[in-house]
């Protein structure tokens, strides 16, 4: 069987597209099409911190692995913009598996990130991937803990839930529409700084929390806002608050949390590690793995709105 020819993707070119979409189909098995494509789209060609470097392996019967690096930003707590890519949407068709080609792809990545200025590569990858990058230099840093809270009326839910959330919303009427908040005039796109974290700003919002298929939604607190979704996992409905946005105070956030939290009648709540009514876990968090291109990696203060979705 004659190897298959490695090569960027052209994300303007539907053909491309759609052929990378079926190969991440057949390897991951998204189910559906409409909103994997909406989800592809929005991910890999609208992304506010530039469009993805894709590398795909090409045979005679299509792409027989995708490799997408999607283009993230961080600024540390001095100012400085570091600019990395996560490696997501991993893909090797079933009838190519075991020759070679993850590896091969994603050192073809590596080559062309490092070209391009990237510092580092970041991920969260399952069990199938996991073992194999950490042969091609990824260091593992360990679960993310992400803070949780949960509710008495949910609890026997919540332990019958062991399983992912639905990547789409569930429907509420709490809050407004992201787009809404969005552009609110009393929007402001300021986040609270301690440490790195990602390098939001109004277009970067606008495209996290309302370019998608994904619906968000925005409340007030304070004189900042929470961005927030209500998601299915298993029996449970969970509430997901993505994005401070702003310097809302302690009392403001509890007060809106608790508000949030009645009147969507959902089971338990994940957040950022520090928000207040939150128990810190490293029980629910994805496992993080970093790999230097150009520098070391610096550490970052997750948003839930960072991990969800990617
Ligand atoms: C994970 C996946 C991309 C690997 O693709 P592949 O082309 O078969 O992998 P390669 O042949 O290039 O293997 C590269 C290295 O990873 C290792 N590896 C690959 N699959 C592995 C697995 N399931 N368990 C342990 N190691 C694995 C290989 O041993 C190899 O290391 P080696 O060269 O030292 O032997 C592929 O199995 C796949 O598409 N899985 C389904 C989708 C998925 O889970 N993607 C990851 C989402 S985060």
């Amino acid at each position: 069987m004659p190897e298959p020819t490695l090569r960027l993707l052209d994300l303007d070119d539907d053909d491309d597209v759609a052929r990378a979409i079926s190969t991440c189909a057949a390897a991951l098995g998204w189910q559906d099409p409409p909103f994997d494509e909406a989800l592809f789209r929005w991910k890999h060609q609208r992304n506010a911190f530039g469009s993805s470097l894709i590398v795909v392996a090409e045979d005679h019967e299509g792409f027989a692995a995708v490799r997408p690096f999607m283009q993230w930003r961080f600024r540390t707590a001095e100012g400085a913009v570091i600019r990395a890519v996560r490696a997501v949407d991993t893909a090797t068709h079933p009838r190519a598996r075991g020759r070679g080609l993850f590896r091969s792809t994603t050192t073809e990545a590596l080559r062309i990130a490092h070209q391009r200025g990237i510092d580092f590569v970041f991920n969260t990858p399952n069990s199938m991937s996991g073992a194999g990058y950490l042969t091609m230099g990824w260091t593992e840093q360990g679960p993310i803990a992400i803070g949780a809270r949960l509710t008495i009326s949910g609890l026997i839910r919540t332990v019958r839930a062991r399983r992912g959330a639905s990547k789409r919303s569930s429907p509420t009427d709490v809050g407004i529409a992201a787009a809404e908040m969005l552009n609110d005039p009393a929007f402001d796109d300021r986040r609270p700084r301690t440490a790195g974290s990602t390098d939001h700003d109004a277009q970067s919002l606008r495209w996290r929390y309302s370019e998608g298929p994904i619906e968000y939604r925005g409340v007030r607190a304070g004189d900042g806002w929470l961005v927030f979704r209500l998601r299915a996992r298993g029996p449970a409905t969970e509430l997901v608050i993505t994005e401070t946005i702003g310097s809302p105070d302690e009392a403001a956030l509890r007060a809106t949390i608790a508000g949030v939290l009645s009147s969507s009648g959902v089971d338990h709540a994940l957040a950022a590690v520090d928000t207040p009514g939150f128990f810190a876990t490293e029980r629910v968090g994805p496992v993080l793995m970093t790999r230097d291109v150009g520098s070391e990696p610096s550490p970052v203060q997750w948003s839930m709105g960072d991990i969800e979705v990617f």
